[in-house]
């Protein structure tokens, strides 16, 4: 399959999933959420992932004053929860059926706003530049390693050296995916998720989850 077409599709399948059931696909413990409770479960994310990581996040700065990127941003289950901690929240998908739930769900948020994207790229961005980037089970899903270090370069371009992008990645290496599929993702060996940060211009620090599912990294902006 061409990247293109791939492109279209991870389009079209997110949507698909939007209409069928979107708080389901994107955290799939339940089918039959309520909205008050898929939000908490954003708020959950934001009290586990972020708040007990500010010494990395925040280097000193008030987090008032830190405009954060979001990729893959889902229906704004979490970029609600990160708008009531920091200054400005800019959330992005690959899917306009996930942009405009994430807009329902930041309708009165201020300081929070959502992007489509073309699926690879920021470009929708313009020049902007954030403080922090988070990406919460989005790369899981993507089953091109071009199409992550695509996004991880340009999350590096919008950086400051020494800022964050804590992300996740699939670490199970036993598995097999095939450019096409929009659910199984590439997985990543450390040794592959050390040689993406070098190769895009961060330092992996920390990781967490190697061989497993859910592999979190703290890449630092060189
Ligand atoms: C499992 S959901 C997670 C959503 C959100 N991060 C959360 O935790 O609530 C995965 C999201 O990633 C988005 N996604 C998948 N591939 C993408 C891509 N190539 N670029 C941007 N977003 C993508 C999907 O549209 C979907 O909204």
């Amino acid at each position: 399959m061409e990247i293109e077409e791939y492109l279209h599709k991870m389009r079209d399948d997110w949507d698909e999933r939007a209409r069928r059931n979107a708080r389901h696909f994107i955290v799939n413990g339940r089918s039959d959420w309520t909205e008050e409770d898929f939000y908490a479960s954003g708020d959950q994310t934001v009290a586990q992932e972020i708040l007990t990581d500010m010494t990395n996040i925040c280097q000193g700065r008030d987090p008032r004053q830190m405009r954060v990127l979001e990729l893959g941003c889902g229906a704004g289950r979490v970029t609600r929860a990160l708008a009531k901690v920091f200054g400005e929240v800019h959330g992005v998908d690959v899917s306009p059926e996930m942009v405009r739930l994430a807009w329902s769900a930041v309708a009165g948020l201020p300081n929070a706003f959502i992007h489509q994207t073309d699926g690879a790229t920021l470009t929708v961005l313009g020049d902007q530049r954030f403080d922090f980037a988070y990406s919460c089970c989005v790369f899981h899903h993507i089953s091109s390693y071009d199409i992550i270090e695509s996004y991880v370069r340009e999350v590096g371009r919008r950086l400051p050296p020494q800022a964050l992008f804590k992300f996740e990645v699939q670490g199970c290496t036993s598995v097999a995916t095939n450019l096409g599929d929009t659910w199984l993702g590439v997985p990543f060996s450390l040794e592959r998720a050390e040689q993406m940060a070098q190769e895009c211009g961060f330092e992996l620090r920390y990781h967490v989850g190697a061989g497993q599912e859910c592999f979190w990294l703290w890449y630092f902006k060189r």
